[in-house]
């Protein structure tokens, strides 16, 4: 894993109500806020690609919103087979700036 932090967003940009699509390189990510944390996963569905950061949130997983296969935010593990699916990254509250380490 990298030791370099990448600056995605600004803190503000990230709401409960409003997760954000960033692609950082060849990596699309998906920054979600949920009960006062952030969390970064993989944007693109292991499914068939759909955004998932425009997915619903609930009980800390959030819904693909084309065929609604679930992901844990925290571990990316998909909630019916249990298998890590999504890949998740460290991220960070810095300086009014969202990072992650990819
Ligand atoms: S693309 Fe996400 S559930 Fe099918």
């Amino acid at each position: 894993m990298s030791e370099t932090w990448t600056t995605v967003a600004s803190c503000e940009s990230v709401t409960a109500a409003s997760p954000k699509e960033v692609v950082v390189g060849e990596h699309i990510l998906a920054i979600f806020r949920y009960q006062n944390r952030l969390f970064a996963i993989d944007g693109m569905c292991a499914h068939q690609g759909g955004p998932i950061a425009e997915g619903e949130v609930a009980h800390g997983c959030v819904t693909c919103p084309w065929h609604g296969w679930q992901y844990e935010l925290e571990t990316g593990i998909q909630t019916i087979n249990r298998q890590p699916l999504q890949r998740t990254y460290e991220v960070r509250e810095l300086n009014g700036e969202i990072q992650v380490r990819l």
